[in-house]
């Protein structure tokens, strides 16, 4: 087994795509990881859109430039466009919370199962935050009330650097009991 903390640092968001095409079976596997994540009560509320198209992959770098922002998406390889579904809580749970209660806390951690599955196989990738909703929505032909989880650009990075983590201190951020 590998060293999962080797690959946790290694994955890192990128932002300088060598803007190669991203064979459609890593997706399927980088997919396949946020498909395994786990979510409360299972209720897996996501789907996955596979945008892999080379002139659908450029409509979709617009849709996450809308703010002036992300301009390296141009070299994007392909994205993963992660949407929220609704979640089938427990019985015991429907009564008192709303179904979407973990939804976000579950699409977060089906990201980043997604980023390290890219990042072990040797793929980039960068969540884009920001995009123009609206025009996602259009572009992917989705029903206008569709609530999105995640964007995330995939690509071949142009080259193998791994930038130091700019992270705060674990004893800034951890305490023991
Ligand atoms: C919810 C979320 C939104 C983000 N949006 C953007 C973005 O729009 N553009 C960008 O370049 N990076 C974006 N990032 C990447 C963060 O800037 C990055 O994860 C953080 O600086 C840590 O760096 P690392 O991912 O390289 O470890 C986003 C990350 C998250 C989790």
């Amino acid at each position: 087994m590998g060293d999962f903390l080797e690959l946790a640092a290694r994955r890192q968001s990128c932002r300088d795509f060598s803007g190669a095409r991203v064979e459609r079976d890593k997706l399927v596997k980088c997919v396949e990881a946020g498909r395994l994540a786990p979510s409360g009560c299972n209720g897996q509320p996501w789907s996955f859109v596979v945008v892999d198209d080379p002139g659908k992959v450029a409509e979709v770098a617009k849709c996450g430039q809308h703010f002036g922002i992300n301009g390296f998406t141009d070299k994007a390889g392909a994205f993963i466009v992660v949407l929220e579904e609704h979640a089938k809580l427990m019985p015991a749970l429907r009564e008192i919370l709303d179904s979407q209660f973990f939804a976000q806390g579950d699409i977060g951690g089906a990201v980043v199962s997604v980023c390290l599955e890219a990042a072990d196989l040797g793929l980039g990738t960068c969540i884009i935050g920001l995009y123009n909703r609206e025009k996602l929505t259009k572009l992917l032909s989705l029903p206008h009330e569709q609530r999105f989880g995640a964007l995330i650009a995939v690509g071949y990075p142009s080259d193998d650097t791994i930038r130091p983590k700019a992270r705060k201190p674990l004893e800034e951020i951890v305490r023991y009991v």
